[in-house]
């Protein structure tokens, strides 16, 4: 039996023992009554009882622990011309005097503070400083439009919002009060604060009696200690795309996300405390939550915070110059920024200006990992690239080569092997039975999931019952599609759902045909992801237009891509749609979006038996065909 095998035949056999000895890893308040609590199974707890504080875990160990003049934060600015280290010790009086402020604002345990940020330190600070208060941070990513954040708002109802006067998108400056302002109009539940970064690119108009300068406020405040909280407390609150408009409020706890994060620094990424980590990603993302902010920092690692793009900030060879520059020994980032840089640099010359010698590791998750750039990959980095896959439900990965328990050979396609703590089962999406290994279903993990994985959705224990754990009852229903091939590699194909997957960035085609619906010349729509080279996928409308419209299409079309820019936001990259006469459906009215989307992508598909009208789908064909589809790469 190999490593890997041992290993993670003790984490199903054994979890008590299992999670229970990682967890000695972390300082704890108090010991936990029971590693997992499964007194209210289907929904579980880890380490009940026990308690601790994360901030404290991140940082305040460490810098009083022989790290305090190492670096723990390396912010790298492109877009600013500005590079900035934190060592430990500054971070954690960073964060104290941060949490000073937040407090000063009335926040304490267990309130909500939602944070719609750039990527810039103060973002970082101020999530470290809710977990240091013990209240719960909502981070919403910057791409998001007023609307969406203001659903955010609604939902979780913050106290406090920090935000900063503006974001920097390669040479546009996006000014965030604006739509913060719009957002908090929106919102029924009014936060009593905001806190708002002036940054020099961009002044903000302040809302007196509401809005505090936050450098003004971090200034006068006092640095405040660690408040200890219950392992099962929310340390925060992130939204992601479900189903409807409507997103769902995933709930990280403190006590199974420290466990699990510190764990996977050695075990998944093999990376050791001291080493430079960077996630290439944004912390409005899980991968951020995850992987800039606190399992680097819980594992005494060095962290890097890059506000860039891989290309454009200045060129193709930005993600070599940082890895070089800051002796990065492994990155994680999302394949299509790896798409964006083989597009513009197809050789990879620019590597050669750069000493990538200390460069050990690269890691790819988000969206599937297509063989040709993972290939691309391993051919220009010559170091290992693993893709792994996981969600924001999971927090971490539920697939992977875990390079620090033992390098499994690469199957280009297959993010590998389960992580320990999963037991994963393809079943039969109509029967719920197990299939035979290469066939096709849905990819459940056998409850309960490891420590760090959402628990409940925010307020919303029904909903979390009934969309992950009602349709194969005793399992985690992950939403994708794959299987498991002979030698127990798992292979991720597709979602279940309407939720696809644009550069990385999961979106819900259900909200954006909610949008289009509303606009009035629109009868009926639908929204499909068709397969793009660079993004992975992206969204593609179609409209019916109400009986005797006769404004241009063009103009109409406009008007949709232009109001989910409005509603969602530009992350959406939703720019076209196509006028038809109708959808094709199936006799009892389901909208055939997987045949639409087959014909988008030149793919094999089967009529339908159900379908009302079989010449429907030659009318979509047509349509497809004017926009361009199928596109051939
Ligand atoms: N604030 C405001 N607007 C933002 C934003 C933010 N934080 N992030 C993105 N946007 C805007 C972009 O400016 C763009 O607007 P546009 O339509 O006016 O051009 C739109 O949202 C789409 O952004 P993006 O998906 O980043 O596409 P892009 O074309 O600008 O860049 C890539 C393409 C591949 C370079 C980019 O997607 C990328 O770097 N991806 C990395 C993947 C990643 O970080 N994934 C996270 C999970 S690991
Ligand atoms: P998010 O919650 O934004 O992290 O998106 C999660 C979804 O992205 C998953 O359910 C998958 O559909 C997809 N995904 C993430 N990583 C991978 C991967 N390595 N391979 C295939 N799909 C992935």
């Amino acid at each position: 039996m190999g490593r890997y095998e041992e290993v993670y035949a003790r984490s199903l056999a054994d979890p008590d023992g299992f999670w229970g000895e990682a967890a000695q890893a972390i300082d704890w308040d108090r010991g936990w009554d029971k590693v997992l609590d499964d007194s209210r199974a289907p929904l579980y707890r880890w380490f009940t009882g026990g308690v601790l504080n994360t901030c404290y875990n991140a940082l305040d160990r460490h810098a009083d622990g022989g790290r305090a003049d190492q670096a723990a934060l390396i912010y790298d600015s492109p877009v600013t011309d500005t590079i900035r280290t934190f060592t430990y010790a500054e971070l954690r009086d960073a964060v104290a005097r941060c949490a000073g402020a937040i407090a000063a604002q009335g926040v304490t345990r267990g309130d909500r503070v939602i944070l719609y940020m750039p990527m810039v330190p103060e973002a970082v600070i101020a999530m470290l400083a809710c977990a240091r208060l013990g209240a719960i941070h909502s981070v919403v990513f910057g791409g998001f439009a007023a609307n969406e954040l203001a659903t955010r708002i609604d939902d979780a109802k913050p106290k406090l919002i920090m935000s900063a006067s503006c974001g920097i998108e390669v040479q546009r400056i996006i000014e965030y009060k604006p739509l913060l302002d719009a957002a908090i109009d929106m919102a029924t539940a009014k936060p009593e604060r905001c806190m708002i970064l002036q940054r020099p690119m961009a002044r903000a108009a302040m809302v007196p009696g509401r809005d505090v300068d936050w450098n003004e406020a971090v200034a006068a405040a006092a640095p405040h200690e660690c408040v200890p909280v219950a392992a099962t407390d929310p340390l925060y609150i992130l939204y992601t795309s479900g189903t409807t408009g409507q997103p769902k409020g995933i709930v990280r706890d403190n006590g199974g996300h420290a466990v699990a994060l510190k764990w996977s620094m050695k075990n998944i990424y093999n990376v050791d405390p001291g080493e430079v980590y960077w996630a290439a990603s944004d912390v409005g993302w899980v991968v951020g939550h995850s992987y800039i902010v606190y399992a680097p920092l819980l594992h005494g690692c060095t962290t890097v915070l890059y506000e860039g793009k891989p290309v454009g900030t200045p060129d193709a060879g930005a993600f070599w110059r940082v890895i070089a520059e800051h002796d990065v020994c492994t990155m994680f980032t999302a394949p299509t920024a790896f798409r964006a840089i083989r597009q513009q640099d197809p050789q990879g010359t620019l590597l050669a200006r750069y000493d990538l010698s200390r460069f050990r590791a690269l890691f790819l998750a988000g969206e599937r990992c297509d063989p040709d750039t993972l290939e691309w990959a391993q051919e220009k980095l010559k170091v290992p690239v693993i893709d792994h896959w996981w969600q924001t439900e999971t927090g971490w990965a539920i697939a992977a080569n875990c390079l620090g328990i033992e390098a499994l050979p690469v199957k280009p396609g297959s993010p590998t092997k389960p992580v320990p703590g999963w037991d994963l089962r393809i079943l039969d999406a109509a029967t719920g039975a197990e299939v035979p290994r290469g066939t096709i279903g849905a990819i459940v993990g056998k409850l309960p999931m490891p420590p760090g994985c959402t628990p409940t959705l925010w307020n919303a224990e029904e909903r979390f019952i009934q969309a992950y754990l009602s349709t194969f009852p005793g399992y985690y229903e992950t939403g994708d599609a794959g299987y498991i091939d002979e030698d127990g590699y798992v292979f991720v194909m597709a979602r279940t759902d309407d939720i696809i997957n644009v550069a990385g960035h999961r979106l819900s085609t259900g909200a954006m045909e909610e949008v289009l619906a509303s606009h009035p010349d629109v009868a009926e729509c639908a929204v499909i992801g068709v397969h793009d080279t660079l993004k992975g996928q992206l969204p593609l409308g179609f409209l019916v237009l109400n009986a005797g419209v006769a404004r241009p299409e063009a103009q109409i079309v406009a008007e949709v891509v232009q109001l989910v820019r409005e509603r969602i936001g530009p992350v959406a990259a939703f720019k076209s749609a196509v006028v038809v006469k109708r959808l094709p459906k199936t006799r009892s009215g389901k909208i055939l979006r997987g045949t639409m989307r087959a014909i988008a992508d030149g793919e094999p598909y089967r009529t339908p038996a159900t379908i009302d009208d079989p010449a429907i789908l030659d009318e979509i064909a047509e349509a497809l065909k004017s926009l361009g589809y199928p596109k051939r790469d």
